[in-house]
């Protein structure tokens, strides 16, 4: 990755699907002096994402896009971002898949994080598959995004003990509030 150049924020856009705590907490994390990146654009697959709401809060421009028809809006999205000269893209919470065309444009520019302490458990339920396998530890990873689902380099994990009395909610909880800590560190250490 490019390092920041003088004063100069990294151009970024965030992917979002959902909730949006972690869109929240990267807005935060960007308006503090220390922050390599600025955020300009919030791109969603879906008008129901609640994260949304975050747009009009901190006044951040958003694009919902109808990925029924993905390549269109892929090819729009790409448009978009390229015009904005988007530099990096942090997904947190986007439930689609991106193309290997998409992957390959902004390559090494795209990262994501991720409930699990990869490489265990790749895609979905990562907490009640942790859970039925009674695991000790689970965590969260943000990692560089390749063609192959959660598999690309690892640049920060956060571990925490899984206790005999989680259940799938409170260990989602417990992990949600170390996601919030770990993607900002991860952002640091790109750019540092
Ligand atoms: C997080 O657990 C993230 O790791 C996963 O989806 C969830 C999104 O949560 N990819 P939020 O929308 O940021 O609250």
């Amino acid at each position: 990755m490019e390092k920041l150049i003088g004063l100069k924020k990294i151009k970024t856009a965030v992917f979002i699907s959902g909730t949006g705590s972690n869109l929240k907490n990267i807005i935060k994390f960007s308006k503090l002096k220390k922050s390599p990146i600025s955020i300009l654009l919030i791109v969603s697959n879906t008008n129901k994402a609640k994260g949304l709401s975050y747009a009009y809060q901190f006044k951040i421009e958003k694009k919902i896009f109808n990925f029924k028809d993905f390549d269109k809006a892929e090819k729009n999205i790409i448009t978009l971002l390229q015009k904005k000269k988007i530099k990096l893209i942090c997904l947190a919470g986007f439930m689609k898949i991106l193309s290997k065309k998409f992957i390959k444009i902004f390559g090494g520019k795209i990262i994501n994080i991720h409930p699990s302490l990869l490489p265990k458990y790749k895609g979905l339920n990562t907490h009640s598959r942790a859970i039925k396998n009674k695991d000790k530890f689970a965590g969260c990873t943000v990692h560089h995004v390749t063609g192959n689902l959660d598999s690309g380099k690892i640049i920060l994990q956060r571990k925490i003990k899984i206790a005999a009395a989680d259940n799938t909610i409170s260990l989602k909880k417990k992990v949600l509030k170390q996601e919030h800590k770990l993607y900002p560190a991860a952002i640091m250490k790109i750019f540092n």
